[in-house]
């Protein structure tokens, strides 16, 4: 049985991931070591019996012993031990869910219902490092797999609809701390039928204008707001998410030789006040006018997450939103039409779990992979 250590398992990514290795028998495969940052020499999860006790995670002595590591601790360990590790001459698997290592030349992101091949490719050639794909991206990229699978995309246009989780932990608790403060500054106006609703308006607003709701994660108010830019200013009018959705997907996909082409894919990233659904609106130019009926079955055959959902307001309010979706592995799609600008114009809406396939699932099932 191989030995893995785990680090970064207590956070909010590394949480998910810990429930999902448990829900699938991951543990029952690898002798797990758990590592931390700050409590070396605690207890192992009572969940996990006989593992040791926790090992100092800036230990390059203990991490070295092992053949596999995973971790979700984030990009500033991984900047910090990564380069001491290889430096040190360590030949094991790396497995991470930081963004920090994802566009190294040797790096694959992993994604395997997307791009087993690219992965297998890698192992193949002595490959070490498998990093998990930015949320946005992986999660896009489970919905729309079987267009790109059929190299039916010429390019596409993203929208994003980004969770507060996406931030993180804190970030989801400072978006309900700031719907509370909403709720009760106007506590008293919703309880009465008669009061005027522009009143309430103005009261929220004012609350909302007033510095006094907690911003310190997000700058601004979320609640009842949206913010129009997510990650660093790249100084170009461009964002880093935004910058992510061509070079990951591309770099997934295996693309960007004379063979394969990048597909340029650009829009905009929007943080809104969901909980922990990326949702995105696609506008996609096909490279040929494909009928609608043979593109939902590319979807559905892609992999068994994509759920095509018919495009009526029904199927759409009820199935394709981060409340019906949260929890689970599904990737629903729909909103599948053929724009007004062509056959060949194709738009698309999807919403993914980024704490499933956008981070957690796709190192685990990596883990599977390696343990073969
Ligand atoms: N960068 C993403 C976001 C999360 O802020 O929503 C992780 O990929």
């Amino acid at each position: 049985m191989k030995a893995v250590g785990l680090v970064g398992w207590r956070g909010m990514v590394g949480s998910v991931l810990m429930q999902r290795m448990r829900d699938e028998g991951d543990f029952a495969l690898i002798e797990p070591v758990f590592f931390s940052t700050s409590n070396a020499g605690g207890a192992a999860p009572s969940w996990a019996p006989g593992a040791g006790p926790l090992q100092n995670a800036y230990d390059i002595d203990a991490l070295r012993k092992l053949p596999i590591i995973i971790t979700a601790q984030g990009g500033d360990y991984t900047n910090e031990v990564y380069p001491k590790l290889r430096g040190g001459g360590w030949d094991g698997i790396w497995i991470d869910a930081a963004s920090a290592l994802r566009m190294k030349d040797d790096a694959v992101i992993v994604l395997d219902p997307v791009n087993r091949a690219v992965i297998d490719a890698s192992l193949a050639k002595g490959g070490k490092d498998f990093i998990g794909g930015n949320c946005t991206v992986s999660c896009m990229l489970m919905g729309l797999g079987g267009l790109f699978q059929h190299d039916l995309v010429e390019w596409m246009t993203t929208q994003t609809y980004q969770a507060a989780s996406g931030g993180g932990a804190q970030h989801m608790r400072e978006l309900l701390t700031q719907f509370g403060l909403l709720n009760a500054e106007v506590k008293g106006l919703l309880d009465n039928p008669a009061s005027a609703i522009l009143d309430i308006d103005r009261q929220i607003l004012g609350k909302q204008q007033s510095g006094t709701l907690p911003t310190e994660h997000f700058g601004v108010p979320l609640a009842g707001n949206l913010i129009p830019w997510i990650d660093k200013d790249l100084g170009d009018g461009m964002s880093k998410e935004e910058w992510k959705g061509q070079a990951e997907t591309n770099k997934i996909l295996g693309r960007g030789d004379g063979a394969s082409p990048i597909i340029p894919i650009d829009g905009l990233c929007i943080r809104i006040g969901a909980m922990r659904c990326h949702s995105q609106a696609l506008t996609i130019k096909l490279k040929k006018d494909v009928p609608l009926d043979e593109i939902e079955d590319m979807l559905r055959n892609n992999n068994p997450w994509a759920k095509v959902v018919p495009n009526t307001r029904e199927a759409s309010v009820r199935d394709l939103t981060p409340v019906a979706t949260t929890g689970t592995l599904n990737i629903p799609v729909g909103r599948l039409r053929k724009l007004s600008m062509g056959p060949d114009y194709l738009s698309a809406f999807t919403v993914g779990d980024q704490l499933l396939w956008g981070a957690a699932e796709p190192l685990r099932r990596m883990l599977r992979i390696v343990l073969g």
